[in-house]
């Protein structure tokens, strides 16, 4: 037995020295694009110059785009400046045996995420973007920012989401539209919420998406009650307490905390209300329904008016 024990052990450590083993190749090696970068040398930049003779429009037009400025800052070690930065180095492209070059339209969500990120490191961390919905669903860096210059026939979201978000602010961060237009354009079903009577004022372009939902979480993306009531609170720090007596659902010890009686886009009831009436109650006081009759609505009706809690009173009936 002990002997088995022994062998089986050694086995083992071998297994884990053999993965570290390739763990250290994997390091030394890493797989396209970043290769790229990886076995270059100094001599292999080449310098815009150099793209100009084959890409003369290119080069020109990009000297327009809002990225220009930042990747042309002469302060940037020659791996990172310039054209050669994003596509890598010229040496290899123009290569006649085996061109390689970083071409961002041809590449899959994941190799465009590692090539961005290889100097955003500050914005995000490409294991906390591999978390995200967007990364697990192979919308890629590119499906959002444009680095080019945008050509005036680049296709434009359909009209419906045009008409829904009508203000016309300019796109900002290298966005391919405005935001909600651009956000709108892939999740139509939001757009028709913020279409209801009572929304936050999306389509009026006075708040964006990004206001609530975190493109680029820095830390692990999470979903939890504390989350959403933590985005809510930043703009409506009034409804947040602490109050002496608190509500539960409010103060999120109970349930999904705002979500629980507002919805966050939109609602056909007033103040974004899941339900118009009492019924917004119910789905937590069932007993109260038939122990004293609420009115028509437990706090329009003038009784419960600290919904989100009160400093005064127990029973929620005075702020
Ligand atoms: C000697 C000419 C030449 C030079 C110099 C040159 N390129 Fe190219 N490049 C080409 C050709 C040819 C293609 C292929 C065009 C095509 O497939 O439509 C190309 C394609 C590309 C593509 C797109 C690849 C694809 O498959 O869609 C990128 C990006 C690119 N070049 C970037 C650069 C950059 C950056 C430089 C400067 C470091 C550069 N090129 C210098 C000739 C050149
Ligand atoms: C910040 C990164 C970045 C820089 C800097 C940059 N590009 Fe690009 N380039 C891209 C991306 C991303 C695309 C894909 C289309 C788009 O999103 O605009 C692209 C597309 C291209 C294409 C078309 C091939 C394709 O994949 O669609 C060429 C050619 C090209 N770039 C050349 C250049 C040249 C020449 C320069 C320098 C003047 C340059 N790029 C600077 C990121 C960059
Ligand atoms: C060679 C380095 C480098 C690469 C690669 C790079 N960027 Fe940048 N980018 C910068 C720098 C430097 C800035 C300036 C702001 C900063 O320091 O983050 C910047 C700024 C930006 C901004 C903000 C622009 C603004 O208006 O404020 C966006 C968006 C952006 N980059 C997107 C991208 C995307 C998408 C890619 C991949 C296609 C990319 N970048 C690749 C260096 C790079
Ligand atoms: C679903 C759309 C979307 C995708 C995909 C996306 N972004 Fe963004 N990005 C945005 C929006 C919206 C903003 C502006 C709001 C903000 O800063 O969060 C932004 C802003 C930025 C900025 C400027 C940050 C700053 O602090 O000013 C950078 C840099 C950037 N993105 C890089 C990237 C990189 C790199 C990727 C891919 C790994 C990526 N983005 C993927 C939508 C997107
Ligand atoms: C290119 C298309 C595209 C764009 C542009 C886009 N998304 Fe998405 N988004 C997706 C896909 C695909 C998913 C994953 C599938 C799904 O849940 O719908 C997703 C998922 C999400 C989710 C999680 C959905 C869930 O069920 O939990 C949120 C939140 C979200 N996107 C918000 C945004 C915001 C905010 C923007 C604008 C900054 C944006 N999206 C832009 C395609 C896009
Ligand atoms: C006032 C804050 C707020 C704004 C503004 C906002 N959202 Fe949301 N969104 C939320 C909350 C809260 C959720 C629910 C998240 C949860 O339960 O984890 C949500 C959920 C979503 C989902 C998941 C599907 C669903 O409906 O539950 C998508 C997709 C989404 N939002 C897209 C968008 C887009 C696109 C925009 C801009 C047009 C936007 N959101 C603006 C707060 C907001
Ligand atoms: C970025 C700031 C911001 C965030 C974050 C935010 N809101 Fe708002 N909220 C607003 C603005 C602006 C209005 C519109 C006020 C107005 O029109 O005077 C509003 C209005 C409301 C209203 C009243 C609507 C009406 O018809 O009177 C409710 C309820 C509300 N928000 C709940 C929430 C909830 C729940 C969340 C979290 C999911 C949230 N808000 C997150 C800015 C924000
Ligand atoms: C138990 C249900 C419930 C919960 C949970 C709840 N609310 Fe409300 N909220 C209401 C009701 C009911 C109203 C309408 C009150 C009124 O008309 O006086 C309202 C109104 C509002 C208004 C509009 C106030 C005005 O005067 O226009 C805002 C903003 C708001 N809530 C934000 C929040 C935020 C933020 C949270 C989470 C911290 C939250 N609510 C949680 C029930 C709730
Ligand atoms: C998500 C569940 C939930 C919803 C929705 C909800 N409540 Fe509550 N409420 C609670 C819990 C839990 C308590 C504290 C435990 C208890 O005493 O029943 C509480 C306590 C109260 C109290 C304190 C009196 C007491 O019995 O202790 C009042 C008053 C009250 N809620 C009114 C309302 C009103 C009005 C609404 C609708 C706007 C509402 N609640 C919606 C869960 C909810």
């Amino acid at each position: 037995m002990r002997l088995g024990t022994l062998f089986l052990g050694v086995g083992l450590a071998s297994l884990f020295v053999g993965a570290l083993g390739g763990e250290k190749a994997a390091q030394k090696e890493p797989a396209f694009p970043l290769s790229l970068f990886a076995k270059a040398t100094e001599e292999s930049y080449l310098g815009d110059d150099a793209c100009s003779g084959c890409h003369e429009d290119v080069v020109a037009k990009f000297k327009l785009s809002a990225h220009a400025p930042h990747s042309n800052n002469p302060k940037l070690p020659v791996g990172k400046l310039g054209c050669e930065g994003c596509h890598g180095p010229g040496q290899f492209h123009v290569d006649e045996e085996n061109p390689q070059v970083v071409a961002y339209s041809k590449m899959d969500a994941k190799q465009v995420a590692a090539a961005c990120l290889r100097c955003h490191g500050d914005t995000m961390k490409l294991s906390h973007w591999n978390r995200t919905d967007h990364a697990q669903a192979s919308v890629a860096c590119t499906s959002c920012h444009q680095i080019h210059p945008k050509e005036a026939d680049d296709a434009k979201p359909a009209a419906d989401v045009l008409t829904a978000f009508h203000a016309q602010p300019t796109p900002k961060k290298l966005l391919k539209e405005s935001e909600a237009k651009l956000c709108g354009s892939c999740h139509p079903k939001t757009v028709t919420q913020f279409k209801q009577n009572s929304h936050h004022p999306v389509p009026e372009g006075r708040m964006v998406c990004s206001d609530c939902h975190d493109v680029h979480p820095a830390k692990s993306a999470r979903k939890n009650i504390d989350a959403v009531k933590g985005k809510c609170v930043t703009c409506h720090a009034d409804r947040a307490g602490p109050f002496v007596y608190e509500h539960d659902p409010v103060a999120g010890w109970t349930g999904d905390g705002c979500a629980e009686c507002h919805k966050p886009h939109g609602s056909q009831n007033p103040k974004l209300l899941t339900s118009f009436s009492r019924g917004a109650c119910a789905q937590c006081h069932t007993d109260k329904l038939s122990r004293h009759f609420p009115g028509r609505s437990c706090w329009s009706s003038g009784c419960h008016v600290a919904v989100h809690g009160s400093n005064t009173d127990p029973k929620l009936l005075r702020r």
